[in-house]
């Protein structure tokens, strides 16, 4: 008979992308410190986002689940955090007028440290030293030194982890996310960053605006009141340290954040992570890339969701601008045919990043809406529902990704990329993809 599920069952089963850590003792030690620490989250947030995500599911309402790649300790300055979530609340107010429909903020932010590597060891004028996992394992930097893992990053990665979500709340709650600073934010936005040429963008703020002015949109409900965290459940130990039981129901919650994913290199159904996910009441994404197998599905659904709870399960499709014609129909089909409740999200990035004969990681702002098209155009051919989009941006004016009405170029690349890990949407590539998702959602 099968055992039944503790937190720590994931360890009977293969575990991908876990770091070597050079001291056992040393990683007890700070997993009981993290263990002893409070909870981030708490098991009625979780179960609030559940019913929201279903709702999401039936097209009620639209998710914008969005943040870095991965965040770093550097990068976590009261002002950098507050950009990325005002950039969210203008896209909420795009969408929310455009469409018009209530829009669920979900960011990638507040845990997001660990990188799954799709190369374990990186090699730079013939040195070779491990891949940088992110900094809750290991620093960027390119010594032995600084990218050998050490677990007191776990720590800091759970209070900076607090630190973030105690902002974000403080923000959600003290009246930031006020529709009235949003509009001033947004006239700002237009004067400061986006100029003449953006004739196309600033139009349409500008109704925005007017019409929140007049208050004819009675859809835009004036202050949002929630918002919510989410990250790649990677690094299992972690994971595990943050995972307790509700008071009231006895269920268990992995209280990292509210909702996490499982990575497209770890999603295999007889794998560590799909089992530790398995026994969490939270809500669950499941990255899908190309290579995903069909076959595959009911053995997840029926692991990580034999209730067939609607929610539960969100599937990220980031099949790429060129495959996902092909690759979707077969998965949505099967999902049909099986009746799972699944809430379908488009991640138009991770499946069309490639490198530059420079060096850079990039994507271009064109490929990325290009599948965002084609994901919308085949829920509609199977009369299915797009439930939302799952992307990666930063609140600053950085060149990245290509294209999009700045026009960036790849030779406009080095004069302001930042990223830790995969290229970002900057700040005005961020706002136009609300706009193109509006148009999408209108047709
Ligand atoms: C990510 O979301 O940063 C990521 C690594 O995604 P995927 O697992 O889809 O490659
Ligand atoms: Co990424």
């Amino acid at each position: 008979m099968k055992k039944k599920w503790q937190p720590n069952s994931w360890k009977n089963y293969s575990a991908l992308q876990q770091p070597e850590w050079p001291n056992k003792n040393e990683l007890s030690r700070n997993l009981t410190e993290i263990e002893k620490a409070p909870p981030l989250v708490f098991a009625g947030e979780v179960r609030k986002l559940k019913e929201k995500l279903a709702c999401a599911s039936q097209g009620k309402c639209f998710i914008l689940q969005g943040g870095d790649c991965a965040e770093t300790f550097a990068d976590s300055s009261a002002p950098s955090v507050r950009e990325k979530y005002k950039i969210l609340l203008q896209m909420n107010t795009i969408l929310a007028y455009e469409i018009p429909k209530d829009v669920l903020l979900i960011g990638r932010i507040a845990g997001q440290f660990a990188k799954p590597r799709t190369s374990q060891t990186e090699t730079h004028n013939g040195v070779t030293l491990q891949s940088y996992r992110g900094d809750s394992i290991n620093d960027i930097k390119f010594t032995k030194e600084a990218r050998t893992p050490d677990p007191k990053r776990l720590v800091q990665a759970y209070h900076q982890s607090a630190s973030t979500l105690n902002l974000l709340r403080a923000f959600t709650m003290g009246g930031f996310a006020d529709l009235n600073k949003i509009h001033i934010w947004n006239k700002e936005f237009i004067t400061s960053v986006l100029s003449e040429s953006h004739h196309h963008l600033t139009t349409r703020i500008d109704e925005i605006l007017a019409s929140i002015k007049n208050n004819e949109q009675e859809v835009l409900s004036k202050t949002i009141t929630d918002f919510y965290t989410s990250h790649e459940a990677l690094i299992l130990d972690y994971e595990q340290a943050l995972t307790r039981r509700d008071s009231l129901t006895n269920d268990w919650v992995d209280c990292s954040a509210h909702t996490l994913w499982i990575g497209d290199r770890t999603r295999q159904p007889n794998g560590a992570h799909v089992e530790f996910l398995s026994g969490v009441i939270n809500p669950i994404g499941i990255k899908i890339g190309p290579t995903f197998d069909v076959d595959d599905l009911p053995l997840l659904i029926n692991k990580l969701n034999p209730q067939n709870e609607p929610g539960k399960i969100a599937l990220v499709l980031r099949l790429g601008a060129e495959q996902i014609g092909e690759k979707l129909p077969p998965i949505i089909q099967k999902v049909q045919k099986e009746g799972y409740q699944i809430s379908w999200m488009s991640d138009p990035m991770h499946g069309n990043t490639y490198t530059t004969p420079s060096g850079y990681k990039t994507r271009s702002f064109d490929t990325i809406l290009t599948e965002l098209k084609q994901f919308f155009e085949i829920h509609r051919t199977e009369g299915t529902t797009p439930a939302g989009i799952h992307f990666e941006f930063t609140g600053e004016n950085v060149t990245e990704c290509l294209g999009g009405t700045q026009m960036i170029e790849p030779s406009n690349l080095d004069e302001c990329y930042e990223t830790a890990c995969d290229p970002r949407l900057n700040n005005v590539q961020s706002l136009e993809l609300a706009f193109a998702v509006a148009d999408l959602l209108k047709k």
